[in-house]
């Protein structure tokens, strides 16, 4: 029967929107909401209402028929500040973020509204604010939603404080069990948001509007989350194989898309050792481009060099890359995106060194498109909810690169599959056969994390003993910056 009345209430709801707000553009509807409800509604006294940290922290706002009707923000404290010995905090080498005063108008509780803002702002600090760790101090009947806060947000009680206005009890979020909880966030986010029709605004967008909050960004994109958890020797030769069967892919489709005549200038971010460009290199479109390649592995980039002396390589990072603005006519990146936290900020990086009319031209493998067994589908499945990239992010990249302005011009998908002949892998249009061996060494990586080796062994298993099929899609999208 809940269900059913909830359901109503979302058809009704059909003008909800999230947006990220600058705090002294509605100041007074925050004000107001808290009033309702913490004071109105709770019994707060007026010391609830207004925070010496409101005017630099995140708020995020949620409008049904542009009414504000539920609040949520996060405030930053540096090392130094008050906030440490106030509330006897553990000290801290970067910022700490306290989310706080999350008010819902009493007529939009039980829609899920105020557990999605929740969501989207400890999510989005988690991927854009460099951070040392989350706290949150809960007052009054506040103080009974602890265990929700630890287990929906990864917080642990950390201690009780007096204050004038009553006991607080402190509760704080770090570490491992944020990485747990950050997985499950971004599945969450996107069942919640699919059931309330709502578009999760983009934080990112917003910190790129707001140049005074530039600190807060995180430096943490140096994180190779590729190779972490890989060995390099055992990586490198998988690698240069799949490179090699991935161009296949490709070739067909390089026909396709509209490359500028050389001279033109390419450059490959995430070139891994360096294969995949050699054999671009070769086909006659791009036979007199000057090529340039980027990885932040030096390990890669070393063994790139060496193996292909012709090929300008640099070590480098996709947020921040060491070239001019509007350098590259075409940059091509394979089985990158899918690894990247942040691949809003690579976009606005990517569109900064393309040249105007400049194409970037995305190759990525799609799990959502994994068909097979139902064990093998579980471990691929289990294996993108855990995997710290986005690894369904083909599905995504169009929305994104279009808020950088990067217009979707054409898509391909090639459907790979296991059902070719051993060592002698074919092509039908944009099908590719492999064998069943050589298919299935695509996927030994996901045994080499901790978390997946029951799944893998259970699909490993199965693989094994029977004949299944199994196919998924590699795409490819092509986008063109403005003129
Ligand atoms: C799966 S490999 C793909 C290599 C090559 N593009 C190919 O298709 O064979 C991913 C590569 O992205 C690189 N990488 C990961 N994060 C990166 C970042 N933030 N900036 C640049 N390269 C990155 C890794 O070091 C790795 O070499």
């Amino acid at each position: 029967m809940q269900q059913t009345v909830t359901a109503e209430a979302i058809s009704q709801m059909k003008n909800l929107e999230l947006r990220w707000v600058d705090f002294k553009d509605y100041a007074e509807q925050i004000y107001a909401l808290r009033k309702a409800v913490f004071v109105e509604g709770q019994g707060f006294d007026d010391f609830v209402l207004k925070s010496a940290k409101d005017e630099t922290g995140l708020h995020l706002l949620a409008f049904h028929d542009n009414q504000p009707i539920a609040a949520i923000c996060a405030y930053f404290a540096k090392p130094d500040d008050a906030v440490f010995e106030q509330l006897q905090l553990p000290p801290a080498e970067h910022l700490i973020v306290q989310f706080a005063r999350r008010v819902t108008l009493p007529a939009y509780r039980d829609l899920r509204i105020s557990e999605l803002m929740g969501l989207l702002i400890w999510k989005g600090v988690y991927e854009s604010i460099g951070f040392s760790y989350f706290f949150i101090g809960l007052m009054g009947v506040h103080q009974k939603l602890a265990p929700i806060y630890q287990r929906g947000f990864g917080f642990e009680p950390h201690h009780e404080v007096e204050s004038p206005n009553g006991n607080i009890k402190v509760l704080i979020g770090e570490g491992e069990r944020l990485k747990r909880i950050y997985n499950k966030a971004k599945g969450d986010v996107e069942v919640i948001s699919a059931f309330l029709q709502v578009e999760p605004p983009s934080l990112n967008r917003f910190l790129d509007n707001h140049p005074e909050l530039k600190g807060l960004r995180s430096k943490n994109t140096n994180e190779n989350l590729y190779l972490k958890p890989l060995s390099f020797k055992d990586e490198l030769p998988r690698l240069s194989a799949q490179a090699r069967l991935v161009h296949s892919t490709q070739v067909n489709i390089i026909d396709e898309i509209e490359l500028p005549t050389a001279p033109a200038k390419l450059l490959d971010i995430g070139c891994g050792p360096g294969v995949y460009l050699s054999l671009l290199s070769k086909h006659p479109k791009l036979a007199d481009y000057q090529l340039s390649g980027l990885d932040l592995s030096p390990e890669m980039v070393s063994y790139a060099k060496f193996s292909f002396r012709t090929t300008d390589w640099k070590q480098g990072n996709v947020y921040e890359m060491p070239y001019p603005d509007a350098s590259f006519d075409v940059i091509h990146t394979s089985f990158v995106f899918i690894h990247l936290t942040n691949p809003e900020a690579a976009l606005k990086e990517i569109y900064r060194v393309l040249k105007p009319n400049g194409i970037l031209y995305v190759v990525d493998v799609n799990d959502d498109t994994f068909d097979g067994p139902p064990v093998i589908k579980r471990m691929v499945h289990k294996h993108k909810q855990v995997y710290e990239g986005k690894r369904d992010i083909m599905n995504h990249l169009p929305a994104l690169a279009k808020i950088y302005d990067l217009a979707l011009e054409q898509s391909f998908a090639v459907t790979v599959d296991n059902q070719g002949e051993e060592g002698k892998t074919t092509q039908e249009g944009y099908k590719l056969h492999l064998g069943r061996i050589t298919m299935w060494a695509m996927f030994a990586f996901i045994s080499q994390r901790p978390d997946m080796v029951s799944y893998f062994e259970k699909a490993d298993d199965w693989y094994l003993r029977t004949l299944c099929k199994i196919s998924i899609q590699v795409q490819s999208q092509v986008f063109r910056k403005p003129l």
